[in-house]
């Protein structure tokens, strides 16, 4: 029996009936907030291509961690951006690097705040690549081997210094397992990993690069990420960090792999992460910039979206706005307005819109 008995419409008519038919619902619990740490000190400068975000000294990351902890988010995940680069990448895992320096102060004045810390060379090595350089069949290759030695410091490292959470993002062969190993072997049983397992040589991460310098100097990153093309791989990947003892499981970027996040949340039960990485951040903001579209509007559509494809924790540069958001009751997604919402038809008014509880037409 179809219409005239079944009508979804009934559904949708006000903004409360929407929210107590929502599928997917936005929580400030699901957030996790980007930081980019600079060595040195007194300082918070704005990131161009990231607006709204700073690149912070150590001694003043903890401003921003207290202000995503009082908006109610889980965790911060931090970045570092170190002084002096080397071919080895030693800033990484120097015991008074500035992401080591950070967490220290942020586990000092925020304990309950979780940290969670990119593992990774690539801010740290002067040619701007995941790992250690060595020539192979004439060619010059990110060594895989040799690398695992060095983000399994780095995390320990992190873990010595109170990261709750290592995250590594460099897409190594084995460097799950490589740094479950190093943190049991140093007492750190209890520190867990998110494994940034899905991770795609994206051009959506440019801002990102530019907020942390690390481009890389020569070539790209295809012959260590994924490859955009597969999906079957990805599924892959997951499966073997889990098997090397992940933790958590990330798809990076986001927006453009949400297949890949279905397909995850139906393969395994570990809490599954969603990065959406700077590129999809600049994009609306630009966008919005032009009044090509409405930002808050894009920023719940594309939230939304991310969260129905099954992620759990949405690592995003939108955290602190849409907690702030959430927190204040505002149009929030149930409210925010459709796509196109402003280019209505004149008279027409958008679907729910910025007066909130106003009937759609
Ligand atoms: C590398 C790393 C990158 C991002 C997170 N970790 C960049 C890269 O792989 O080139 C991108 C995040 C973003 O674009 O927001 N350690």
């Amino acid at each position: 029996m179809a219409f005239p008995v079944h009508r979804p419409r009934r559904l949708r008519r006000t903004p409360a009936l929407r929210r107590l038919a929502a599928e997917t619902r936005l929580s400030p619990d699901a957030f996790v907030l980007p930081l980019f740490v600079v060595e040195a000190e007194d300082v918070r400068e704005p990131i161009a291509s990231l607006p709204g975000h700073f690149r912070y000294s150590p001694d003043r990351v903890v401003e921003a961690a207290r202000e995503a902890a009082a908006l109610g988010l889980p965790a911060v995940l931090l970045f570092g951006v170190p002084a002096r680069k080397d071919a080895a990448g030693s800033g990484a895992y120097a015991e008074d690097g500035v992401v080591q320096q950070a967490v220290r102060r942020l586990k000092d004045a925020l304990p309950d705040l979780v940290v969670i810390t990119d593992v990774c060379l690539c801010e740290y090595t002067d040619h701007g690549h995941c790992g250690l350089l060595a020539e192979r069949r004439g060619r010059l290759t990110v060594d895989n081997d040799p690398t695992l030695e060095l983000l399994a410091r780095t995390a320990v490292s992190h873990a010595r210094a109170g990261a709750d959470i290592v995250a590594p993002s460099d897409m190594m062969d084995g460097r799950v397992g490589a740094i479950r190993r190093a943190l049991d072997a140093e007492g750190f049983t209890d520190v867990a990993i998110l494994s940034y397992a899905a991770k795609y040589a994206s051009a959506f991460y440019g801002p990102f690069r530019e907020a942390a310098e690390s481009a890389p100097a020569f070539g790209d990153r295809r012959g260590y990420q994924m490859d955009p093309a597969n999906a079957r791989e990805a599924l892959r990947e997951m499966r073997l960090d889990l098997e090397e003892g992940a933790d958590m499981l990330m798809v990076k970027p986001a927006g453009p792999y949400l297949d890949v996040l279905r397909a995850a949340r139906e393969a395994f039960d570990v809490p599954l992460a969603a990065y959406q990485v700077s590129g999809e951040y600049a994009m609306i903001h630009a966008a919005a910039e032009r009044g090509w579209l409405d930002r808050e509007a894009a920023m719940w559509e594309s939230l939304t979206g991310i969260a129905r494809a099954g992620a759990d924790i949405l690592i995003t540069y939108f955290a602190l706005e849409a907690a702030r958001r959430l927190q204040s009751g505002g149009r929030g997604p149930a409210g925010a307005g459709a796509p196109g919402a402003r280019a209505a038809a004149p008279g027409v008014s958008p679907a729910g819109g910025a007066e909130g509880e106003r009937d759609a037409p």
